[in-house]
């Protein structure tokens, strides 16, 4: 019954995201099944938000206590999940620091933003491409023009260097940057990775500077590169860390860590918000880190996301260019703008993925996904690029036709 449920959505709901074509109503581990009953392999994972897949046990009975328990208390109380949360959050990090607690990754980059200008210091500089959020200051750190313009004037001070240039970086940063915001792969744009030791430069350059470096890890955090944080990978300290997606396993929860004495630039006042640190998203999240650590799944992860990668470049498609990513945040990049026939293509056959770009395919599974389940998309995937790259011809053909 998925055509009623499009025509309410469009009725009901503001059009910012079109109308999906799939309705789901249910899931279990990796597996969606939608309104008319068919099955998907959920290779998206909520856009890399359901670490452990969907109906895990451990969030359903974390969840389930805490909401019969204590659901909300706002902030005027202490209530002991969030601060189990945040201390967990920073044994991860293995550095002394605080957390503010909120509701999504947009949030935790205006809360880092906002810390940022307690700095005393104005400038921020952003990576070109970059995505950091729909609000008004996670936007203006936001390095696509299109997506800022119907909304300007953003907030001011803002500017931006290519993605993985070390040279732009020394050239931008000075006495007056306040901060350098990066995230360690770019995922909303095709899982851009930048070369190796780019990271360590941006920390070395703002140091010398005395500028903070912000990593968002929204998407990357929490297992997803087979890390806690991705930048673990590199052997560096950042200055501030933002995280949501994976955090809450699918409940809504964001947080913005900051390290050392970084973590004493908000005062009382100076940020906040209601549903931050809500009882019910920490226990789920709580519920995640304890599950990633007694399933070992940083290591499945990290197995996992290679053995793919090999796989589908193995395939040897004349479509496929390389993969490229880290563990489960995966771009498979091809040599023609067939993405998004693929990915429509891939949805009838049951595997939902998706085109960030016209030439990139992502995947973002849970991090529970096993190796079969895997190794089904792998097989299935030569031939859903076959029919796509017929389609694109046929269209090409059409189109001639026609002029
Ligand atoms: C790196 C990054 N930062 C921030 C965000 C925004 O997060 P949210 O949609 O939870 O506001 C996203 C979402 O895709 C993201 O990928």
């Amino acid at each position: 019954m998925t055509e009623p449920l499009q025509h309410r959505w469009s009725d009901a709901l503001m059009d910012t995201y079109g109308v999906p074509r799939v309705a789901l109503v249910r899931g279990e581990g990796a597996v969606l099944t939608d309104a008319d009953g068919k099955e998907y392999l959920d290779l998206l994972g909520g856009i890399a938000v359901n670490a452990l897949g969907h109906a895990h046990p451990a969030v359903i009975e974390a969840v389930t206590e805490q909401v019969s328990t204590l659901g909300h208390v706002s902030n005027l109380y202490i209530a002991e999940p969030p601060i189990r949360l945040a201390e967990e959050l920073l044994r991860h990090l293995g550095q002394p620091g605080r957390v503010f607690l909120c509701n999504s990754g947009a949030e935790a980059n205006e809360a880092a933003f906002k810390l940022a200008r307690r700095t005393g210091r104005q400038k921020i500089i952003a990576a070109e491409n970059s995505f950091h959020g729909r609000t008004m200051g996670a936007l203006a750190m936001t390095g696509q023009a299109d997506k800022r313009a119907p909304f300007e004037p953003m907030p001011d001070g803002v500017s931006f260097v290519p993605f993985g240039d070390v040279t732009a970086l020394e050239a931008a940063v000075d006495e007056d940057t306040a901060a350098v915001i990066l995230e360690p792969i770019q995922g909303e744009y095709g899982v851009v990775v930048p070369p190796a030791g780019y990271l360590a430069a941006a920390r070395e350059i703002t140091a010398r500077h005395g500028a903070l470096l912000i990593l968002d890890e929204v998407q990357t955090g929490i297992g997803r590169t087979g890390w806690h944080y991705a930048h673990q990978a590199d052997g560096i300290v950042p200055d501030v860390i933002t995280l949501a997606k994976g955090l809450g396993g699918g409940l809504p929860i964001g947080a913005c860590i900051a390290v050392g004495p970084t973590a004493k630039l908000f005062g009382p006042g100076h940020h906040g918000t209601t549903f931050g640190g809500n009882p019910v998203c920490s226990a789920a999240a709580l519920a995640v880190l304890r599950t990633i650590a007694e399933r070992g799944l940083l290591e499945h992860v990290s197995a996992l996301g290679k053995s793919i990668s090999a796989d589908i470049e193995a395939l040897g498609h004349p479509a496929i260019d390389h993969v490229r990513g880290s563990g489960l945040l995966l771009g498979i990049v091809l040599n023609k703008p067939i993405a998004k026939q693929t990915e429509a293509l891939a949805r009838d056959a049951g595997f939902l993925i998706n085109a960030p770009r016209e030439s990139v395919l992502r995947i973002a599974p849970p991090l529970v996904l096993t190796a079969e389940q895997a190794a089904s998309f792998v097989q299935a995937l030569p031939a859903l690029l076959d029919s796509a790259l017929g389609k694109a011809t046929e269209k090409k053909a059409t189109e001639e036709e026609a002029q």
